[in-house]
């Protein structure tokens, strides 16, 4: 499960980084960014949810990736165009920057419950 929840973020991310960069566009590319970008954020409650029983600090990497899906989802409902007109695209580019730092946390968050599984596991021994 932590290898698809890679995966799909990291797939997410390079589709993000092309949409945002424009070396991808339109449909086909919107549509499988936000198909993995759901897939990347249930996969980030199940895989590190268990993280938040410690604290909200450390289970970061499992409800931190809600943020960016909020704000595209804003974007892609045009509500953010509606609401603040054409300053809306500047949702988009603060989705970016969330979605970024939500791969990282989310790679954080797996490099963790690996090190907290093998020191329980060594306990076990
Ligand atoms: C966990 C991380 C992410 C989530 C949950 C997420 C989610 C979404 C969603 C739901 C949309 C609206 C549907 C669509 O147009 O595809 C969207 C759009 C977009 N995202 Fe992300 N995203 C993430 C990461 C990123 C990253 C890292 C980047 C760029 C570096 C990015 C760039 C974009 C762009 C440019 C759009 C607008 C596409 C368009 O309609 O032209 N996203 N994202």
């Amino acid at each position: 499960m932590p290898y698809a929840l890679r995966l799909s973020a990291l797939v997410t991310f390079a589709l993000g980084l092309g949409l945002v960069s424009g070396i991808v566009a339109g449909p086909p590319f919107t549509t499988l960014h936000l198909v993995f970008a759901v897939i990347t954020v249930v996969l980030a409650l199940v895989v590190l949810g268990p993280q938040l029983r410690r604290s909200f600090a450390a289970g970061l990497g499992a409800w931190f990736p809600l943020i960016p899906l909020v704000l595209g989802l804003l974007w892609y409902s045009g509500l953010a165009t509606r609401l603040i007109g054409r300053a809306g695209f500047v949702v988009i580019l603060i989705h970016a920057v969330f979605g970024i730092i939500a791969i990282g946390l989310i790679e954080m968050g797996i490099a963790r419950a690996r090190r907290t599984g093998a020191l329980e596991r060594a306990r076990e021994l």
